[in-house]
């Protein structure tokens, strides 16, 4: 029988789309992609679209532009069926480009709010967006859920010694204030200082009072690695014992993993947003609650 709602799984997100779509007992609708040797996509539904409530599901990592124009093509063709669509972008690309920095700069998050809502969607769901601010832009409802309860549950299951929750810079404060939290730990935010002239990052934290702790180290996303192996290899030199990261999204962009754990790393621990080896934390019941 077909259910009043369809979970749409972009090729980014098939493992987050079916698990939702069994949460919330919709009907699962898959998408195959052809990419052509110009590196267009064309992409084919497979399964009923629901004339009611269709909720696409589609993360924009890597190729980034490509994985946001399937995500836009599939919201369209839902709209073709479904009065109501609902797009769910687990990882938000784009979402650090969300305001001028320096004068001329595009605010791409702008672009994007118009060609959301172009595309049919009546409402976006973000899991851990870098910032809020992104969603500022946009006319169309927003919202964003957090996966921290869901990582936590996880890390609790590890056994630290005398854990310790640490941010790698003072702009992921409050994200370790709410980890540290929920975990009923306590947490440091480590104070970073860049060189102008040479773009080097330095910690200029002080006694950090991490000495024989385990520690997780707490960020929002992992690109090229550099934020998190800077502040472990600062955290190595005070004497801690293991370093876990705990992240929504892993993009772990060329090396970065195995650099990350020649600088010390015992674990990397990410969630679906982004699938991948690291990906040990599923969020599909996180979107369900926000979605139902
Ligand atoms: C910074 O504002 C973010 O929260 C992350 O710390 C940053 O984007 C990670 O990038 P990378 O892994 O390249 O240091």
């Amino acid at each position: 029988m077909l259910s009043s709602l369809s979970v749409i799984s972009g090729k980014s997100s098939e493992d987050l789309a079916r698990k939702l779509s069994k949460r919330i007992k919709a009907n699962l609708v898959k998408s195959s992609i052809r990419i052509f040797p110009d590196g267009e996509s064309k992409i084919t539904l497979s399964g009923e679209i629901s004339k009611k409530k269709s909720i696409v599901v589609q993360s924009i990592y890597p190729p980034v532009d490509s994985n946001l124009i399937q995500a836009l093509s599939l919201i369209s063709k839902a709209r073709e069926t479904s009065s109501e669509v609902i797009a769910v972008i687990p990882y938000m690309g784009y979402a650090r480009q969300d305001r001028e920095f320096l004068p001329g700069e595009v605010v791409t998050m702008k672009v994007l709010a118009k060609l959301f809502k172009g595309a049919g969607a009546s409402k976006i769901i973000a899991v851990d967006i870098h910032s809020l601010i992104g969603f500022k832009h946009f006319t169309i409802k927003s919202k964003n859920v957090t996966a921290i309860p869901d990582l936590v549950k996880y890390l609790k299951k590890l056994s630290l010694k005398n854990p310790l929750v640490v941010s790698p810079d003072q702009g992921g404060k409050e994200r370790a204030k709410e980890f540290a939290k929920e975990f009923e730990l306590d947490f440091i935010a480590l104070q970073k200082k860049r060189d102008r002239k040479t773009g080097k990052v330095e910690i200029k934290t002080k006694n950090a009072e991490v000495n024989g702790r385990d520690l997780i180290l707490v960020d929002d996303m992992i690109s090229t690695g550099g934020s998190i192996i800077n502040a472990t290899r600062f955290l190595k030199k005070q004497k801690c014992k293991k370093v876990y990261v705990a992240c929504t999204h892993a993009l772990l962009m060329n090396d970065a993993e195995k650099k990350i754990k020649k600088a010390g790393v015992t674990r990397i621990i990410s969630t679906n947003t982004i699938p991948g080896k690291t990906s040990l934390v599923d969020v599909s019941n996180t979107i369900a609650k926000a979605i139902m």
